[in-house]
């Protein structure tokens, strides 16, 4: 089986933003999926670089078109590994073999008949870069921009859209999975039941240079949107490319409401006025607003996807927008929301689920995989949920109903989290007999935490694989990367041995920035289920191997701007780091300048009141006088800066 998934080329008039993001993520998601699932993917992402819009945004910059969109498809292009996304083909609608390939269609459709001059007025919408129908204003102006739209009569070629209408309408009918949504495809349907208008698809070089020139006039240039569709086929080497026949007849496009009209009429018509079938499937998803409100420049709440990664963390931002978004209806976007999933769902929820387990493999099994006894009633019902799980997971990603997918997943983590209270490791420890019991449920709780490390491989790719890793699996094992292989029960092998594990999730705090825990055993219990033991007790000495204890010395100090108790420290190890350290209402900043101390070295870098801090500096906290106060640690001698503590 093979997929082929599309996301729209955007338009190079204006940078990435969430929008953008999401349906990106979305196709993303899709193809990671289709590839757990054993096909073979092709994912396709690019820009639409010529029209008017494109001239009118590079004069603004005061730069020639070309530079400009060369500028703007790679901040796209660059955008997309940050939130890792992976597309396998970045298309360019400036690319030469795309141009070629525009004009060797144009080129036949008009030899066919089907295009013809003819003099127009129309109402042309700059904003939306057509022209629209009466029936289409609102108060007399685009509903899209608010503006009337300026009536034009000039001589150009037209499209016979008219005469393949009946023949999209019955596709329609007799694929009801054509376009989806349902909503959507009522919408198109209804739009279908009136007469369709030709399509004029030239724009006089009078008018606009900044496009496609047409094969059999070159006084003319193609209209922009008869030219960026055909980038779903030029991506994949049409007309005859090896990639063209194996993947066409799989295309799935993914688009948003703004631009169903386009791909649900104006490409299927001219697939049939070129002879070639039509696209499988057209995925269409609603808005993002932020805050409630459209995401605008002039508004300027447009949120950026850098901003986000930065602030929360590919992983958060992934997992929160597919779940957040009701595939085909439009959603707020809110800083509270995504802090809300992110403390239940990802470091409650899951990521207390995935510390518990393993921590207590650690505790109870000096870390290795447990053989597990015989299943009683208990257990079966687990991996019966497990099943049910699974089956449902892989139909709704099908079906492109990611949230609900997620949601069934998390129905999944919190039946998990129950088994272990229900269970209750810490208590069977106890006693010598319940000793293979408490193998099974270890093992169990464990084999719960591959299985989740499996389906959320596409949704979390960066988490999957640090689940994977405290499960002792190699990034690339077919029983965390297929669900064909990996989605039997009890695959994990007894007696493997666990690496200690690092935090999923951090707790945030509800303002913009993500403060985080440094200890992975400060994270909360799950809801008002009590915390197992092992959060207060004994630690391993593998565990405390993992610190990296180092002498520092201090070379430079200042206050934090805005802050009564941080200050900024430079400090060598030998190299030189900046650590934040909330020791200002206890120390001058000159005083500590040659000193030495304790730091763990090996702590996340973490952002705190802006600045970056790579490590923690290590200080007794007491009491003076009936003060509270932080006594830095040292060494009883001079020592090189960067010795290790142990
Ligand atoms: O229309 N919420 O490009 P474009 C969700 N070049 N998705 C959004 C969004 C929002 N608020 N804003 C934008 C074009 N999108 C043409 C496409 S395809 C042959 C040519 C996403 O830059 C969504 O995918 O205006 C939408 O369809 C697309 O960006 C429009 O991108
Ligand atoms: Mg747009």
């Amino acid at each position: 089986m093979t997929t082929y998934i599309t996301t729209p080329i955007y338009y190079v008039n204006a940078q990435p933003h969430l929008g953008h993001a999401y349906t990106t993520i979305v196709a993303d998601t899709y193809s990671r999926f289709k590839r757990l699932c054993g096909e073979k993917v092709r994912f396709q992402t690019g820009t639409d670089e010529h029209g008017d819009k494109i001239v009118k945004a590079a004069e603004e910059q005061h730069v020639q078109p070309k530079e400009y969109v060369d500028r703007i498809s790679a901040m796209f292009r660059e955008t997309w590994p940050l939130l890792q996304i992976e597309p396998d083909h970045f298309i360019r609608t400036t690319d030469a073999a795309h141009v070629a390939v525009v004009q060797k269609i144009l080129q036949k459709v008009y030899d066919s008949g089907d295009i013809y001059f003819d003099e127009y007025t129309g109402l042309y919408c700059q904003g939306c870069e057509r022209y629209l129908t009466e029936k289409e204003l609102v108060d007399g102006n685009c509903p899209d921009h608010q503006k009337p739209p300026e009536e034009i009569a000039e001589q150009n070629y037209f499209f016979r859209m008219s005469r393949y209408q009946q023949q999209l309408i019955d596709h329609i009918h007799n694929n009801p999975e054509f376009i989806s949504p349902e909503r959507y495809r009522n919408e198109v349907l209804s739009f279908l039941s009136e007469p369709l208008e030709d399509l004029c698809i030239s724009r006089p070089k009078s008018r606009l240079t900044w496009g496609i020139e047409l094969p059999f006039d070159d006084a003319f240039v193609t209209y922009v949107w008869f030219d960026a569709l055909i980038n779903y086929l030029t991506g994949i080497g049409f007309p005859d490319g090896a990639s063209f026949n194996e993947y066409w007849s799989v295309a799935e496009h993914l688009i948003a409401k703004d631009i169903l009209k386009p791909h649900a009429i104006y490409w299927p018509t001219m697939l049939l006025a070129m002879g070639v079938p039509l696209y499988k499937k057209l995925h269409v998803h609603g808005y993002w607003n932020i805050d409630d409100t459209k995401m605008s420049k002039s508004i300027g709440n447009v949120v950026r996807p850098k901003e986000l990664v930065d602030n929360y963390g590919v992983d958060t931002i992934r997992y929160f927008t597919l779940r957040e978004m009701s595939f085909g209806l439009d959603s707020s976007f809110s800083s509270e929301a995504i802090v809300a999933r992110q403390n239940a769902d990802l470091a409650n929820d899951l990521g207390n689920l995935f510390s518990r387990a393993t921590a207590m493999v650690h505790k109870y099994r000096q870390g290795k995989v447990p053989e597990p006894a015989e299943d009683n009633a208990a257990d079966k019902e687990l991996e019966e949920a497990a099943q049910t799980m699974l089956r449902d997971y892989r139909q709704l990603m099908a079906d492109f109903l990611f949230h609900r997918a997620l949601q069934t997943v998390w129905d999944f983590v919190g039946m998990a989290n129950r088994y272990i209270v229900t269970n209750a490791p810490w208590t069977l420890a106890k006693d010598p007999a319940q000793s293979a019991r408490l193998d099974t449920v270890l093992y169990n709780t464990l084999e719960c935490l591959r299985l989740l490390t499996l389906v959320l491989q596409p949704v979390m790719p960066g988490a999957a694989m640090k689940m994977a890793k405290g499960l002792g699996l190699a990034a690339g094992d077919e029983r965390v990367c297929s669900l064909d292989h990996g989605g039997t029960w009890k695959l994990l092998a007894p007696g493997c041995l666990l690496p200690a594990t690092e935090t999923l999730f951090p707790r945030l705090e509800d303002d913009k920035s993500a403060v985080k825990k440094s200890a992975p055993e400060k994270t909360e219990g799950a809801k008002n289920e009590p915390l197992p033991e092992i959060d207060r007790d004994l630690v391993d000495f593998a565990y405390f191997q993992k610190l990296d204890l180092r002498v520092a010395e201090i070379v430079a100090a200042e206050p934090i701007k805005k802050s009564k108790k941080l200050l900024k420290l430079t400090v060598r190890v030998p190299a030189e780091r900046t650590i934040v350290a909330g020791i200002a209402e206890y120390y001058n900043a000159e005083d500590l300048i040659g000193r030495q101390v304790l730091i763990v070295a090996n702590l996340k870098p973490v952002k705190i009141m802006g600045v970056s801090s790579h490590g923690m500096v290590l200080a007794a906290r007491t009491e003076i006088d009936g003060k509270e106060r932080l006594v830095l640690s040292a060494v009883s001698d001079m020592v090189v800066p960067g010795s290790k503590v142990a």
